[in-house]
């Protein structure tokens, strides 16, 4: 059995020997709305805010869209108070649509384009994370004749590598912020201009940390930024904004992230920090919500190796492939869903139906033996799912997404079909 699978499974209880997900049994989902899909607890979304706000009550917390822009997901969170933190107009107008509020959301990313930048202003932001020298000047212009500064925060690629992260974004060359090199600078310019307001810094170093004392160094280093940011702008900041990178377990040699020592070493950090602090996390909020939940269609055995091939597979799912960005690797925990009491007594790869060997969900999973009609769900499957996944490959049609609530599962996103495939003739 993969090794993060008794602590993962009580949060999805069995019944009559199969997968929940918020207290509704999977073969009931898939009956209800078809395979494969995605099913997400909107009770365990709310659960994780609740656990990151306590460990870090100075947080405001704003949810990372783009780890899963389900408008009803992204409600979730925008309904329990949480700001939302986008990274594109698309973004932004999904953040809207799910009733966030303009003042609480918050714009970053590398290469906005003016018309993104335009359309966010003119509609109503937070705060614009500012990455370029362009966007400094276009949204001054804006700020100038619209009469109302717009409010931009710098985003710092920071000196030191603090990230630690498996995905490393700060202390090296990089596409994201402007060097802290060049900081001072940065800060007198927009300070000059009266089209903008200079609300804060934004430092994000890395993604998926495990690793409490790394956190809390990156977020100690943001925090020595803001004060050089202070001390060139000749006032104090209104925020700083730590980014997000709380990481999740993924793999049998990974562990969950210690909160007790974040929410220790946080209480210290901030202590005479009167700046607005934002965490901005995505994996860490979401991705322990959700399953991804395919039907087998066959169990085959080739050379002495087992096979369970399912009916969706890396088009829906490239993380737990490990074809995002994963320099080893390793399996994501899966499950029989159908069979969830059973021994894993069965070693099996599980494969998804598209025609390259890149289409592994799992080299090497311990399963319940598994018969074509199965349900197998892979966990820790809310965030970077869909979202970060090539569903165009092979013209399957779209999975489904579901969310339960209350007892209640509600249809989010209806499956594609094959008669209506993703691109269409024109
Ligand atoms: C600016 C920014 N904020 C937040 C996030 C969310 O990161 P995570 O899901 O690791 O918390 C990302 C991810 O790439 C990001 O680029």
């Amino acid at each position: 059995m993969h090794p993060l699978l008794p602590s993962l499974l009580p949060h999805f209880p069995r019944r009559d020997g199969e997968l929940t997900v918020g207290g509704i049994p999977v073969s009931r989902l898939a009956r209800e709305f078809g395979t494969p899909l995605y099913a997400y607890d909107a009770g365990i979304l709310r659960a994780r805010l609740d656990l990151l706000r306590a460990a870090v009550p100075k947080a405001d917390v704003y949810y990372s869209v783009k780890a899963n822009p389900n408008p009803a997901v992204v409600s979730v969170f925008a309904k329990a108070g949480a700001g939302l933190e986008v990274a594109s107009a698309a973004e932004y107008l999904r953040a809207r649509a799910a009733g966030g509020a303009p003042e609480r959301i918050l714009f970053a990313g590398p290469g906005k384009g003016e018309e993104e930048l335009r359309l966010v202003v003119e509609r109503g932001i937070g705060e614009i994370h500012v990455e370029s020298r362009e966007e400094i000047s276009f949204l001054s212009k804006l700020g100038g004749s619209g009469g109302r500064p717009v409010p931009v925060s710098v985003r710092v690629n920071p000196k030191a590598d603090v990230s630690g992260g498996a995905m490393r974004m700060g202390g090296q060359p990089a596409a994201f912020g402007f060097d802290e090199e060049i900081l001072d600078e940065v800060v007198r310019d927009i300070c000059a201009r009266p089209g903008l307001s200079f609300e804060g810094i934004h430092i994000f170093a890395g993604t998926q940390i495990l690793d409490a004392k790394v956190l809390l160094a990156q977020w100690a280093r943001a925090i020595e930024v803001a004060r050089r940011a202070e001390a060139v702008a000749g006032r104090p900041v209104k925020t700083i904004d730590l980014g997000g990178g709380l990481g999740v377990p993924y793999f049998g040699n990974e562990g969950e992230l210690d909160l007790a020592a974040v929410k220790a070493g946080a209480a210290e950090l901030f202590r005479g920090v009167d700046a607005r602090v934002i965490l901005e996390p995505g994996r860490f909020l979401a991705g322990p919500a959700g399953i991804y939940l395919a039907r087998t269609r066959t169990v085959k055995e080739s050379r002495g190796k087992t096979f369970v091939v399912l009916d969706g597979g890396m088009n829906h799912h490239l993380a737990a492939s490990g074809n995002l960005g994963q320099v080893i690797k390793r399996d994501y925990p899966v499950v029989n869903a159908s069979r969830v009491g059973e021994a894993a007594s069965q070693s099996a790869a599980v494969v998804g139906p598209l025609c390259t060997p890149l289409d592994t969900l799992a080299r090497d999973a311990s399963l319940a033996p598994t018969r074509a009609g199965d349900l197998v769900a892979v966990l820790q499957s809310g965030a970077y799912g869909l979202s970060a996944s090539p569903v165009g490959f092979l013209s399957h049609p779209m999975p489904a997404e579901v969310l339960v609530d209350g007892g209640r599962a509600t249809l989010i996103r209806p499956r594609g079909t094959f008669e209506k495939p993703i691109t269409e003739l024109p």
